[in-house]
């Protein structure tokens, strides 16, 4: 069952997970309170452990009142935001569906490495059964260090997750690699590897974005379409497991780091790119605007106004990419979008038809909190044998897990 905000956004009501977030010794610790937040904001139980040094850099009362538990440093005293004394490392341990150690020291990655359990976050560690997300975070000499180096690969090894750290100035003052990656992409690691993973060995093609067609060198026509909801199945699928490929027209929002993104610029770019990339698919969903009529020609010199009071821009169809590859698709599954004013589920039908597809995601555009730029979305998914099923404002993020529910239904 679902329940819902009163703005009528849907709400996910799946059973919570935990997350356990292991913070040690590093000046990054601050951004651990966001990372926190980000997985709280999810639905996620969050509880903390922090290190003695890592006290220094952010305070146990900061992540208590966050996650609203206790926060645990030592081996044998329990914690010491509260009094609670019956927590120990196995406790911690068993309850986490995932273990999150942001910043790791390279202290602490080779205690890790080593199987070295000499306080409550290295001891819980060795008692967990649950996956392990490590996020290095040190000054760029102690990270590149053969012996950090190869500790980290004993980590990889041992199966625990490494999130590389990114580049740039170092609190330290030197510049490098060694900064801790940013809050959202922290969460979006841990979200990936504590997802279903129900995708997994299947490709997706995505199309995403509008297309942008030249008129000449200072010109083009274009739609308002922004990418959002390509970039939210781009996002989805990764995080259900998915390999995915994203074609784009020119947008911007980023897309998840695990998807390989192509980008376009026109709608013929973007039809010899879904050519080029349909062998590979076993799904293909396109959510992209393409433009369906472009210039017909383009002026290479800038077209100028001249005393004109009018200018008559000739315009041809483009290709309908989905028309035109109806013959390859085999057992592929194809979906579409249709981005209507009016008459919503009528037109969807037909396109639905016309375009082979196994299903249309049928959008209003230009009703509040609906259609292109817009965080959320609302419509209907419609199916080849008529089922119908009408969804709520809801985000996109979503939206397209309901897509992918049901392609993954097609799919067995
Ligand atoms: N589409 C396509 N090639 C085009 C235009 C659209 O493959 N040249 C795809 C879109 O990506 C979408 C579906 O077809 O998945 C429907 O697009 P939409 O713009 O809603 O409809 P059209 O078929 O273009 O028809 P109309 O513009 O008349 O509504």
């Amino acid at each position: 069952m679902e329940n819902t905000t009163e703005n009528g956004i849907e709400k996910p009501s799946k059973p919570k997970k935990t997350v356990l977030i292991g913070i040690t010794g590093g000046i990054a610790a601050y951004k651990v309170p966001m990372v926190a937040r980000g997985l709280i904001a999810l639905g996620m139980d969050v509880y903390a452990i922090m290190t003695k040094s890592a006290t220094e850099f952010v305070t146990p009362t900061t992540l208590s009142s966050l996650t609203g538990h206790p926060v645990y440093t030592d081996l044998f005293e329990g914690n010491i935001a509260s009094n609670n004394i019956n927590i120990n490392h196995i406790t911690l341990a068993d309850k986490a569906d995932l273990i999150l150690i942001a910043p790791a020291t390279a202290n602490t990655i080779a205690k890790l490495a080593h199987g070295i359990a000499d306080n409550l976050l290295t001891s819980t560690v060795l008692a967990a059964t649950s996956p392990v997300l490590v996020c290095p975070s040190m000054n760029v000499n102690m990270y590149t260090n053969k012996l950090t180096q190869d500790n980290i690969s004993m980590l990889e090894s041992a199966g625990m997750y490494v999130l590389e750290p990114g580049e740039g100035e170092l609190a330290c003052g030197w510049k490098g690699k060694g900064r801790l990656p940013e809050p959202e992409r922290i969460v979006l690691e841990a979200r990936k590897i504590i997802s279903t993973n129900d995708l997994s060995g299947i490709k997706i093609l995505i199309t995403s974005g509008p297309t942008l067609e030249d008129i000449d060198p200072v010109r083009f026509i274009t739609n308002r379409s922004t990418g959002k909801m390509g970039q939210a199945i781009t996002e989805a699928a990764c995080l259900r497991g998915a390999s995915v490929k994203v074609i784009t027209g020119p947008v911007n929002v980023n897309y998840a780091p695990w998807a390989k993104v192509i980008e376009v610029r026109s709608a013929n770019d973007m039809f010899n790119a879904v050519k080029e990339h349909l062998d590979w698919a076993d799904v293909l969903i396109m959510a992209a605007a393409v433009a369906d009529f472009v210039p017909s020609t383009y002026k290479k010199q800038k077209i100028k106004k001249l005393n004109s009071v009018t200018y008559k821009l000739e315009l041809t169809s483009s290709t309908d990419i989905l028309a035109s590859i109806k013959d390859k698709k085999g057992k592929k599954i194809f979906v579409g979008f249709a981005a209507e004013t009016n008459s919503l589920e009528k037109n969807a039908g037909k396109k639905l038809e016309a375009k082979a597809l196994d299903l249309i995601v049928a959008n209003k555009v230009g009703s509040k909190g609906s259609g292109f730029a817009s965080d959320t979305n609302t419509g209907s998914i419609i199916s080849p044998s008529g089922t119908v099923q009408r969804f709520k404002l809801m985000p996109k993020q979503r939206l397209a897990n309901k897509i992918l529910d049901l392609v993954a239904e097609r799919l067995v």
